[in-house]
C-alpha cells in the first residue's frame, strides 16, 4: 500500500492513487488517464481492463457483459472494481480521438426548468466553474438525500462552458424524476454532479462526411449537442436528424430544429411518430432514414435512445452500407430505482 489511505494503480507509464472504496475507473479518469467507458454501472462492458498483478474487489459480472474467457484472463470492469492492494493493469490501447477531460466534482444552481413536452422538461444548470467536455458526453447528477446518482447527457455544446442543458423525461416512480426533479426541484436550487463521463463523443476530424443522427425520446439531448458542435466547425455540414417519439404530445424542441434547418442549408429535421397519425412522418426512425437515403457509405451516425430503437437503427444503417466504425451509439441505459414506498 502506498500510503495509509490509498493504493496505487499502475497502467503502463501512468500511476494513479486509488482509495480503497474508490472504483478504479473513477481514479483513472480523475487523474487524466483515459479508459474507454460508457454506463459506469457495470452493464456495458466498455471499461474492462486486465489486472496483471495485485488484487481487486470485483463484483461478479454476467457473461453478457464480461465474457467468462475474459474473466479467466484477469479482466475486470474498472467501473465496478476497487483495489485491495497495489495493482498493475494492462494499459488500454491509446485512442487518439479519446476525450481528455479529467473527471471531477461539479456544482451549480438550477437556472431554468421548462416543460417542453408531455412528462418532459428541459433543465439548465448554471455552473460555479466551467466544465470541459466533448459533445455527446454526460454527467451523473446527485439525487439529493439518497446517495444515488442518475446520468444525463448534455444537450448543449462545450462552447457554452458556463451552463449545461439537460432533457429529462419522467420515469413512473423514478427516484430522480418523481422523487425530485418533477416534484420539488426549483430555480436557484443547488445541484452537484460528477463528469464528464462516457465515450459517446462527437468526432470532429470527420468533417467531410455527412451525419445521420437517430434519436428516440430524450435520446435527442446528446445529438443536439453533437449537431451544434458539428455546425460550429462547419455551418454547411450535411446533417440528417431523425427524432422518434410515440405521439405528438411527446415531441419537443421542434422550433429549435426547424430554426436550425432554416439557417443551415445542410440540416434536415425529420420528426417521426410511431403511434399516431399526423401530417408528418410516421413509423420508426431507422425505416424513415432508409426511405430517404439510398446509401450511407459516406456518412457517419450517432444513435441514442431506447435499446430496441438503437439496435434497429444500427441494422438500418448497415443495410445502407455505412461502415461499422462510423456508427456510434450511446451504450448506457439508466438504472431504474424507484422512490421508496
Ligand atoms: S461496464 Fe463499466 S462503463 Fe459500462
Amino acid at each position: 500500500m502506498s500510503s495509509a489511505d490509498t493504493f496505487t494503480v499502475n497502467a503502463g507509464n501512468s500511476s494513479v492513487p486509488c482509495a480503497p472504496d474508490q472504483k478504479m475507473l473513477d481514479a483513472f479518469l480523475r487523474n487524466g488517464v483515459w479508459v474507454p467507458n460508457s454506463c459506469n454501472q457495470g452493464t456495458c462492458g466498455t471499461c474492462k481492463v486486465r489486472v496483471l498483478s495485485g488484487t481487486v474487489d470485483n463484483p461478479p459480472a454476467p457473461d453478457s457483459v464480461l465474457a467468462v474467457a475474459d474473466q479467466e484472463q484477469g479482466f475486470v470492469l474498472s467501473c465496478q472494481a476497487t483495489p485491495t492492494s497495489d495493482v498493475v493493469i494492462d494499459p488500454p490501447v491509446e485512442d487518439a480521438g479519446a476525450p481528455r477531460h479529467a473527471l471531477r466534482d461539479i456544482s451549480g444552481t438550477v437556472g431554468i426548468v421548462r416543460d417542453v413536452a408531455a412528462d418532459t422538461v428541459s433543465m439548465t444548470v448554471l455552473l460555479d466553474e466551467p466544465l470541459d467536455f466533448t459533445a455527446g458526453q454526460y454527467v451523473e447528477l446527485a439525487v439529493p438525500e439518497t446517495g444515488e446518482t442518475r446520468p444525463y447527457s448534455m444537450a448543449n455544446p462545450p462552447s457554452e462552458p458556463g451552463k449545461l442543458e439537460f432533457h429529462i423525461r419522467r420515469q413512473p416512480g423514478g427516484l430522480a424524476t418523481e422523487g425530485w426533479i418533477f416534484e420539488s426541484l426549483d430555480v436557484g436550487d443547488p445541484v452537484t454532479m460528477t463528469g464528464p463521463w462516457g465515450d459517446f463523443c462527437h468526432e470532429p476530424e470527420e468533417r467531410d462526411v455527412g451525419l445521420v443522427l437517430l434519436a428516440g425520446g430524450t435520446g435527442l439531448a446528446p445529438l443536439k449537442a453533437i449537431a451544434r458542435a458539428a455546425l460550429e466547425d462547419d455551418p454547411e455540414r450535411e446533417i440528417h436528424v431523425y427524432h422518434g417519439v410515440r405521439t405528438r404530445a411527446e415531441l419537443y424542441d421542434v422550433d429549435f430544429w426547424e430554426g436550425l434547418s432554416a439557417t443551415h442549408p445542410g440540416v434536415r429535421y425529420i420528426p417521426c411518430l410511431s403511434r399516431e397519425q399526423w401530417s408528418g412522418r410516421t413509423g420508426y426512425v431507422g425505416d424513415a432514414m432508409m426511405e430517404d437515403l439510398p446509401s450511407c457509405r459516406n456518412h457517419a451516425a450517432y444513435l441514442c435512445g431506447p435499446p430496441a430503437m438503437v439496435e434497429a437503427g444500427v441494422k438500418a444503417l448497415k443495410r445502407r452500407r455505412m461502415p461499422p466504425r462510423r456508427i456510434r451509439r450511446e451504450k448506457y441505459t439508466p438504472a431504474v430505482r424507484l422512490v421508496p414506498a
